[in-house]
């Protein structure tokens, strides 16, 4: 059979031109940055990729749903149809707005975990084990051990071993494990997803134990795909019926709209429980706004209720993987150091291959992003030690098995031309990555340092050495 190329299931109506800088520009400015991607200004940056996360490009039909915006304090048209489409969708009983993802994972924390429980996971994510500490809790991560190895080919990366959540729950007791975090995809593995089969036998053996079990269903629809492609009983299944399916194992989701919901702003947390939906009703009202707001204007809401239904649609989630896939693919040709599969929304080079001559003290993968932006203007994230901050109990430097690079594909805004030139930046560095220095803080943040960190190179003032 011929090759038939599938395309983007829509054309462009509005266009963003990009700034265009000269390598001498960049290397001042990723200086003055402290070689910290975060701190760059986007007027700087030629390709974002630092996030897929309220980078995504709206639809015409969320556009003229902006335009619908009932802006009452109270009881906006808006919430209304926001809370029928979670309740369609992903089938929780109650919705509760918040500004973003870690607003939810904010407000669940604080009603759920007492100082000394324990919060099992499949990894962790930032923002969501910052909230866990802050209430008190500890952080266990029970993924299977591939998930760590950034050449094994497991396709679901993303699931839980159930040996170590079973001899967890053993071992602390259940009554002192409030919920378990259950990720889709799991982001800090590479967008690595979770089976049904696994979310099913999780949801088994936490029942059994009384323990409660919320899905961070930030890109549970892309999960969602990669059910649908790689579990043999789920070919022909609609991704809403798959999505209902997963849902239906968990007690609850946190959700940060910003990435499957196509907004560029919005959050919620759902849960089935009529209490527990009570206390989060009470909460909201003093971190985040009233309870049918939560911190977003009632525009944001309508797009994200028009969002959620576009993003179940096969042929949008074919073309989003899929470019993300054409990256891999081209980086995987050039035999580029990189996590395999390839995730859901992101190619995740492997900086502690990539660059073996800078040990892990010296965050190899904040200088490949670092370097990446000054060959190319490309911008990049680090998610190695830097993202993994230090421990709460020792003060040491948290050293994760993953040192990666995070090449995150916005949804619906770069063409495959720019995806070309990217995987062309990632070929050059990689023939020159001797010539790429490591780097040491010079200011270090005590929460969520990533973001707002600065560094300096070790050696030299310059990220990418001349050639001796
Ligand atoms: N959970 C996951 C899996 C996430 O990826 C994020 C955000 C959040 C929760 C928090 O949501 O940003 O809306 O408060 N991830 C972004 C990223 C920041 O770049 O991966 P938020």
């Amino acid at each position: 059979m011929t090759k038939r190329s599938w395309a983007e299931p829509f054309k462009i109506k509005m266009v963003e031109p990009l700034h265009m800088t000269t390598r001498a520009d960049r290397e001042k400015t990723i200086a003055e940055a402290g070689y910290n991607t975060f701190l760059l200004k986007s007027r700087d940056v030629y390709i974002d990729l630092l996030t897929d996360s309220g980078t995504s490009a709206m639809s015409d039909r969320q556009w003229a749903g902006m335009f619908l915006g009932d802006e009452a304090y109270a009881g906006s048209e808006n919430f209304y149809r926001l809370e029928e489409t979670v309740r369609e969708v992903y089938g929780y009983k109650h919705l509760i707005p918040t500004h973003q993802g870690r607003g939810a994972e904010h407000l669940l924390s604080k009603l759920c975990i007492k100082p000394g429980d324990t919060i099992p996971g499949n990894m962790y994510f930032t923002t969501t084990r910052a909230h866990q500490e802050l209430a008190g809790g500890r952080f266990v991560d029970v993924i299977i051990d591939e998930a760590h190895d950034p050449q094994s080919e497991h396709p679901f990366k993303g699931n839980v071993d159930l040996g170590k959540l079973s001899t967890l729950i053993e071992s602390v007791g259940a009554k002192s494990i409030p919920y378990f975090t259950m990720h889709a995809t799991v982001n800090m593995a590479g967008g690595q997803p979770i089976s049904m089969a696994n979310a099913r036998q999780v949801a088994g053996l936490c029942r059994k134990h009384g323990i409660k079990i919320f899905l961070d269903a930030t890109r549970a629809v892309e999960n969602c795909y990669f059910i649908r492609q790689r579990e043999p009983a789920y070919a022909d299944k609609s991704l809403a019926d798959i999505l209902r399916e997963l849902c239906s194992y968990t007690d609850g989701c946190t959700m940060s709209g910003k990435k499957d919901c196509l907004v560029n702003i919005g959050g919620f947390l759902a849960v089935n429980d009529d209490d527990l939906a009570d206390g989060a009703r009470n909460m909201v009202v003093l971190y985040e706004g009233l309870h049918t707001y939560g911190g977003l204007a009632g525009r944001d809401m309508e797009a994200m209720a028009i969002g959620i239904r576009e993003s179940i649609e096969l042929d949008h989630m074919h073309a989003r993987i899929g470019q993300v896939e054409y990256l891999g693919h081209l980086l995987q040709k050039a035999e580029i150091p990189a996590v395999r599969p390839i995730g859901g929304h992101g190619v995740f080079l492997d900086a502690a291959r990539f660059l073996p001559h800078i040990p892990r003290e010296e965050f190899p993968a904040q200088a490949l992003a670092a370097a990446l932006y000054v060959d190319s203007g490309v911008r990049a994230m680090e998610r190695g030690a830097v993202s993994a901050g230090r421990d709460t109990q020792t003060g040491k430097n948290r050293f994760p098995k993953l040192e990666l690079v995070r090449l995150t594909i916005p949804r619906r805004v770069y063409t495959q031309a720019h995806m070309d030139v990217t995987a062309e930046s990632v070929c050059e560095l990689y023939a020159n990555r001797h010539r790429i220095a490591g780097l040491r803080f010079t200011h270090e943040p005590r929460h969520l340092r990533f973001f707002q960190a600065r560094f300096e190179p070790v050696q030299g003032d310059r990220i990418i050495r001349d050639e001796r």
